[in-house]
């Protein structure tokens, strides 16, 4: 068996001591005779699973009491209409609310609110194709928004918010499906934080959701299809309908591995010494050049070219063939983009850095 250096954005590596024991435990889990993939979500060895994976990550979190943990499926983008269908239908909600705007998936959560509510941009970097975080000190909030969005790291543009912006006291909503327990979060700044499970955490097709329990609506909402309702999953431990079980299951695994890993703290600290040898590199670099703003840049997804859209596909090609996968930039973006997810091992970024030094002494 031979593994490569895995740099895809999303699905993207995951914790080789995470596969190993998912492989062991395929035919028969614990001694029940079967896999996870063919329990019924209502037995009690699978309920024993999802209460662990929710024990684990509210530990490894610190989310507090008063917020609700969501297993659902429907990914990132389901999300996008579950935010303006939940929090514009809370009693008193003016259903309006305000987005900034940091490249795609911004732009998407934007457009499907749009739909339900009156939902506008206050703030954008699309003056500078998403190279930056636009400055959130003083933004045109509106008195009456139910909320103000944003999207922490945006995995195609390579941009994080270093500083959550100031809200003025509005509900925050934050994506951060692409930097999901990569560094700690504290929760009780987001009314919402929420992403799609399938960079950083597990296998796709699952969106864990953490929202404040006074932000789920009470009621049923007659005119929202129930699967997009907050309310039914939350009172159902994410078990209204047949959840992802695989995805929970395994994200339960990888929650157990970071708490391996020294926790958020730990894997923040690994995940900030894995980027620096990459963005040292590309700062002495003649020929390749990182596209972002210094002062925004992502620790898990690091977008550069070398100017040259030939040269640039030379450099995925002969690294495809190095044994380095998935560094070809986003079709919206070109050039190249790394993602060194928490899985990611250093040595996977030490084998990147000298393809590339070896790569541009021969260019
Ligand atoms: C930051 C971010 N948000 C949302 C999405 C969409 O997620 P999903 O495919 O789970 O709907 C993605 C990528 O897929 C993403 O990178």
């Amino acid at each position: 068996m031979s593994r490569v250096y895995n740099f895809s954005a999303g699905p993207a590596v995951l914790p080789e001591a995470v596969l190993k024991e998912a492989a062991d435990e395929m035919l028969d889990y614990r001694g029940c005779g079967m896999s996870v993939n063919e329990m019924s979500h209502r037995s009690k060895m699978f309920q024993d699973i999802i209460d662990e994976a929710e024990a684990d990550l509210r530990d490894l979190m610190g989310i507090p009491a008063n917020y609700k943990v969501l297993f659902l499926q429907g990914g990132a983008h389901q999300q996008f209409a579950a935010i303006p269908l939940n929090l514009c239908n809370l009693p008193g909600a003016s259903k309006k609310a305000d987005y900034i705007n940091t490249g795609m998936w911004s732009k998407k959560a934007l457009a499907e609110a749009k739909r339900f509510i009156d939902a506008q941009e206050i703030a954008s970097s699309a003056d500078e194709t998403f190279t930056y975080i636009p400055d959130c000190s003083d933004l045109p909030v509106r008195e009456d928004a139910d909320y103000v969005y944003i999207c922490e790291n945006n995995t195609i543009y390579g941009t994080v918010y270093h500083e959550l912006p100031d809200t003025k006291g509005k509900v925050l909503v934050s994506d951060v499906s692409s930097m999901f327990l990569s560094q700690p979060h504290d929760v009780e700044r987001y009314g919402v934080i929420y992403g799609g499970v399938q960079k950083n955490v597990g296998p796709a097709g699952l969106a864990i959701v953490v929202v404040r329990e006074d932000l789920i609506p009470t009621e049923d909402l007659p005119s929202v299809p129930v699967m997009m309702q907050w309310r039914p999953q939350a009172d159902a431990g994410s078990l209204y309908n047949t959840p992802n079980c695989w995805s929970i299951y395994m994200c339960g695994k990888v929650f157990k591995w970071l708490k391996g890993q020294g926790g958020l703290e730990g894997i923040y600290e690994h995940n900030k010494a894995k980027a620096a040898i990459l963005y040292d590199y590309l700062d002495e670099s003649k020929l390749f050049k990182g596209t972002v703003r210094r002062e925004d840049r992502s620790l898990m997804n690091v977008p550069f070219v070398t100017g040259d859209a030939d040269l640039d596909a030379l450099f995925v090609k002969e690294s495809k063939a190095a044994g380095l996968e998935n560094l070809k930039g986003h079709r919206s973006v070109g050039g190249m983009r790394v993602s060194i997810y928490n899985a990611m091992p250093i040595e996977g970024v030490e084998a990147l850095v000298a393809f590339m030094k070896d790569f541009e002494a021969k260019h």
